[in-house]
């Protein structure tokens, strides 16, 4: 049966009105009887606020908790200061609160570990956790891991080869004589989004893989993944598994160099549409039978515990897609779009995948388009100044304003961080979605302010 019911949303920032489109969002809801649950959220980002805000219209969600969430998050639910990295910290919390559900926001506690220490002990081992275990975690958290689960299972992706600092001179005589050119070098661990370097010379590459070997991203670096440089539109392919079965979430695109035209260095993301007009059905088929079902299966026949979300970094080459790279969560600026077109109420969905009943579920898209724009601090992704006072939230009209880097000081909303928030919109087409989108970023102000005017430029 499909019941669907009308939820009031509470307004998304302390200052912000709400919109017309985003006041009485449509929620389906799927399952009955409804059972409510203590939620807790890591991170802190416009993702967790995306998250933060479609999980408060959850009629599954009678408490959220955010650690440490922003002042976006705290009219959502309660943020608590705890770090999303200490497993233990956050293993007591759930104890103290009596906590139901965990749902992970970034990697890093994934890589951390937090499924396994949950379920490692009987007093939390029965907590639904949203994120794979440490071994799923690795798929993001180790770039040969990752090609090798690859090449293994037989997923398209480029050729590769992995280095290790202990035999350098392997590496540099590789880069020196026999790679094409232009050559991707990869350091093997997390490091902060900065491991990937494009390299157009030799010497170049030589250089750059003589600091990546000697430690430039630490302990990150010591192995570094030399790959074959692809060429095509990328895209981003979010799927939500039960272990056993999946559900593909709707598509995004985004940009993530800082400079109109997709121009200068690599940031987190400077902005998301949703769907990205130039993926037909029949590319989403290649994507799911080449792609998704490979990835599960194999995660399944590694016996590797994995309940949560696949993020598939893609490329189309021609009329096939490539994986450029997996993340062990959702995107972030994607979520400020793929949420706001998920009409599911989505702790549901998280309940059918903690209870392996993810392929009794339907995915309900919204027909819009939704696109979001990052408003970034002056000199990201380089050195940023910090506590600019941010205005013009209440001029915000008909978009949804998710918070990032924003800090409230003697209530007084600041910048905290190198992306300060995501102004998110839906329209008929992108096209009129961006519209909306720009004319508030225009409208929200701080000192440095910066955005990209030409999001969707390509399309
Ligand atoms: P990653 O940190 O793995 O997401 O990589 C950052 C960016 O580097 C990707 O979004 C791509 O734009 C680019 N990239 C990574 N691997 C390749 C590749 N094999 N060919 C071309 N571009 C790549
Ligand atoms: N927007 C890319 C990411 O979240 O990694």
């Amino acid at each position: 049966m499909v019941v669907v019911i009308f939820i009031k949303t509470k307004s998304a920032a302390p200052t912000c009105r709400a919109s017309s489109i985003f006041a009485a969002p449509q929620i389906t809801c799927q399952k009955s009887p409804v059972k409510k649950m203590k939620i807790l959220l890591l991170g802190g980002g416009g993702r967790e606020h995306a998250f933060a805000w479609k999980i408060s219209q959850s009629l599954h969600c009678s408490k959220l908790y955010i650690a440490p969430g922003n002042p976006g998050t705290a009219v959502l639910g309660e943020n608590v200061p705890i770090d999303p990295e200490n497993n233990a910290a956050v293993a007591d919390f759930v104890l103290e609160k009596g906590i139901q559900m965990v749902v992970v926001g970034p990697e890093a506690p994934l890589v951390n570990g937090i499924w396994n220490y949950l379920k490692r002990y009987p007093s939390t081992a029965h907590v639904a956790v949203i994120g794979p275990s440490m071994q799923g975690a690795k798929l993001e958290g180790s770039k040969a891991y990752a090609k090798k689960f690859m090449r293994d299972f037989k997923i398209p992706t480029a050729g590769y080869r992995e280095f290790f600092a202990a035999r350098s001179e392997l590496a540099l005589n590789f880069l020196r004589k026999k790679a094409t050119l232009p050559i991707v070098l990869k350091a093997d661990g997390l490091a902060a989004g900065k491991g990937v370097v494009i390299c157009q010379e030799r010497d170049e590459a030589v250089t750059e893989m003589t600091e990546m070997l000697s430690g430039k991203f630490g302990g990150a670096s010591r192995k570094v993944v030399v790959e074959e440089f692809l060429s095509g539109i990328e895209f981003s392919v979010f799927v939500l598994t039960d272990g056993d079965s999946y559900k593909i979430l709707p598509v995004a695109k985004d940009y993530k160099r800082i400079g109109e035209g997709d121009t200068g260095p690599n940031t987190g993301g400077m902005g998301a549409v949703s769907p990205p007009p130039f993926l037909d059905a029949e590319m989403m088929k290649k994507v799911e039978e080449r792609i998704v079902k490979p990835t599960i299966a194999g995660l399944k026949f590694r016996k590797i515990e994995y309940q949560g979300f696949i993020f598939l970094g893609l490329i189309k080459v021609g009329e096939d897609p490539f994986v450029i790279e997996y993340n062990v969560r959702m995107g972030d600026p994607e979520t400020e779009v793929v949420l706001p077109r998920l009409k599911n109420d989505l702790v549901e969905l998280f309940i059918a995948v903690n209870n392996r009943q993810l392929s009794n579920m339907k995915i309900e898209e919204d027909e819009r388009a939704a696109t979001t724009i990052i408003l970034a601090s002056g000199g990201y992704p380089g050195d940023y100044p910090k506590g600019k006072p941010i205005k013009g939230l209440d001029r915000v009209e008909d978009s949804i304003v998710f918070q990032a880097g924003t800090k409230s000081v003697d209530n007084q909303l600041v910048t905290s961080g190198g992306r300060v928030m995501a102004v998110t919109s839906l329209g008929k087409t992108f096209q009129e979605a961006l519209a909306i989108s720009n004319k508030n970023a225009k409208a929200i102000e701080f000192d440095g302010k910066y955005f990209r005017g030409d999001i969707g430029f390509d399309l």
